[in-house]
């Protein structure tokens, strides 16, 4: 049991992914607050998905109880934290999982499309780390340091780039920069952030990704669960800023934006004109002449998701 005594809420928990982390983290000894208000894919509508995921934990023997607010309500994020501290005496793990899609070109995309996405998966990842951030740094000037753990999720999309997705792209780079901010912030209170970019089949992917296969599914929900379980653990105290993804049986640790050539221009400005030579200098610096470009487009391929999703949204 990796996870005994620990607390943890899970956002975004009633289906898919998130329920698929509720249950691996009861499994391993959590108690769980499982938030969910039961929207639809696109954010819309309410059910009792969250109600249900409890009775399952119940129903196995753990400890779990029920929160339907919006993770990205500031005043009703600060609610489920303490809904943590006053049902299991704290809180341990904050697993930012929830998410919605509101796909278009960026040309035809409104302006509710645009804040509907950047308030769920922003809003809604700040809210809740904001609130048990500070927990956290009060039990530690408290003297009750008990670090604590922050699993994000951000998306192929976010660091790879996907056409039809600029909102959701934008939401998930920024969660992924986001991650490490609070790595950085909360390290001396020995909390840690990372993020995961997973794929599997749920209802948001199932078009992309297709039927279950006989036997041994890869691509399910519980084989992204495990590194969420792992990285929430005393185990993964030394991992922290980073970002894993998760597909199908693999789990490929990311590097974000780095320096990859370097011109300079010493003793007098820039001219505008001598940037062209500069710009191509730079991808010269490469094997092949191609640079950062080719590694984005190698990289999609080799998931196969992001092209898959560009040949479905080729026509939107
Ligand atoms: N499925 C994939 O292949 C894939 C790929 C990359 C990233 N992701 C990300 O993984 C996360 C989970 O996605 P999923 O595939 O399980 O989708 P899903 O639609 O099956 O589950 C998402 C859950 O989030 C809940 N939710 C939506 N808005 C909420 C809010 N404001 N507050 C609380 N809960 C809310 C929904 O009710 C739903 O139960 C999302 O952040 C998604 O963007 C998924």
């Amino acid at each position: 049991m990796l996870l005994e005594g620990k607390t943890a809420i899970v956002t975004g928990a009633g289906r898919g992914l998130g329920r698929s982390h509720a249950l691996a983290l009861a499994a391993q000894g959590a108690r769980v607050v499982v938030n969910d208000p039961g929207v639809d894919v696109h954010g819309e509508g309410s059910s009792n998905v969250a109600q249900l995921v409890v009775d399952e934990i119940r129903a196995s023997g753990g400890e779990a109880v029920a929160n339907v607010d919006s993770c990205a309500g500031f005043a009703e994020a600060e609610a489920m934290v303490q809904q943590a501290v006053d049902t299991f005496g704290g809180l341990d793990i904050l697993v930012n999982n929830a998410g919605i899609l509101r796909d278009r070109t960026i040309f035809n995309m409104t302006e509710q499309e645009w804040d509907a996405v950047i308030h769920v998966h922003l809003k809604g990842h700040f809210a809740p780390t904001r609130h048990a951030c500070a927990y956290w740094r009060a039990e530690s000037k408290a003297g009750r340091g008990r670090g604590g753990r922050i699993i994000s999720t951000s998306s192929q999309t976010g660091l790879f780039g996907n056409p039809g997705q600029a909102n959701y792209a934008a939401a998930k780079g920024g969660i992924a920069s986001f991650t490490q901010v609070v790595a950085m912030e909360m390290a001396r209170f020995g909390v840690t952030a990372n993020a995961i970019a997973p794929a599997a089949r749920t209802r948001m992917s199932e078009d992309l990704i297709g039927p279950a296969p006989e036997g041994v599914d890869p691509m399910a929900a519980e084989n992204v669960s495990p590194i969420v379980v792992w990285l929430a653990s005393d185990d993964a105290q030394w991992v922290t800023g980073q970002v894993f993804h998760m597909m199908g049986g693999r789990c490929d640790r990311l590097e974000g934006w780095r320096i990859v050539g370097t011109r300079t221009r010493t003793g007098r400005h820039w001219e505008p004109a001598e940037m062209a030579d500069a710009v191509r200098a730079l991808y010269g610096t490469f094997p092949g002449g191609i640079g950062g470009a080719l590694g984005a487009e190698e990289a999609v391929a080799a998931t196969g998701i992001g092209q898959a999703r560009l040949n479905q949204k080729s026509s939107t």
